[in-house]
């Protein structure tokens, strides 16, 4: 057994006792009843799974949980779906998601989300030319399946929020 503490959507959790081999995705899910975070192919494949993880130094990425031990998330800040939306009000990400039908069963919806913000949030600290958005775009995703093959439309939502903030994202 080992200590945990972390900060999951700005709210401190912890310390608690997790047994060493405990994924962080059972502790999501199983301890703390946040099924927001989904659990798919089980072997860090298809980032169905993945949160976002807060750097001290103010970057952010996103890592799977199904096979990471949660004790390896001890000391540290991730968001999930759940932390998103704030007073009920969804992000524009999350409207494009809507607007755009991106998801059809949502299991990988979650991943994709917490990718697209990751990517959101980068460029709003370093611009990207518009000439190169669509490969950007394709490389952020990268790596997140969907079974129901909602890929274009993921694209098409996430490039719909940044083309909509020009100044904020583009060159
Ligand atoms: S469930 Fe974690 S990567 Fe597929
Ligand atoms: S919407 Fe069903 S797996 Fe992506």
């Amino acid at each position: 057994m080992t200590s945990l503490a972390l900060t999951i959507n700005g709210r401190a959790h912890g310390p608690v006792e997790v047994r060493d081999e405990l994924t962080m995705n059972d502790f999501l899910r199983e301890h703390l009843g946040m099924t927001g975070t989904k659990f798919g192919c089980g072997a860090a494949q298809c980032l169905s799974c993945a949160v976002i993880v807060d750097n001290p130094d103010g970057t952010s990425h996103t890592n799977p949980t199904c096979i990471a031990p949660a004790v390896a998330f001890n000391g540290k800040s991730i968001r999930t779906v759940e932390g998103h939306a704030k007073g009920g009000e969804l992000t524009a990400l999350q409207k494009s998601f809507v607007e755009h039908f991106a998801f059809q069963c949502g299991y990988c919806t979650p991943g994709f989300l917490n990718e697209g913000q990751v990517l959101l949030e980068q460029l709003a600290k370093k611009k990207v030319a518009r000439a190169e958005l669509e490969k950007t775009i394709t490389e952020a995703l990268d790596g997140h399946l969907c079974r129901c093959t909602g890929y274009v439309k993921y694209h098409e939502a996430v490039r719909n929020v940044i083309l909509a903030d020009p100044t904020r994202y583009l060159i």
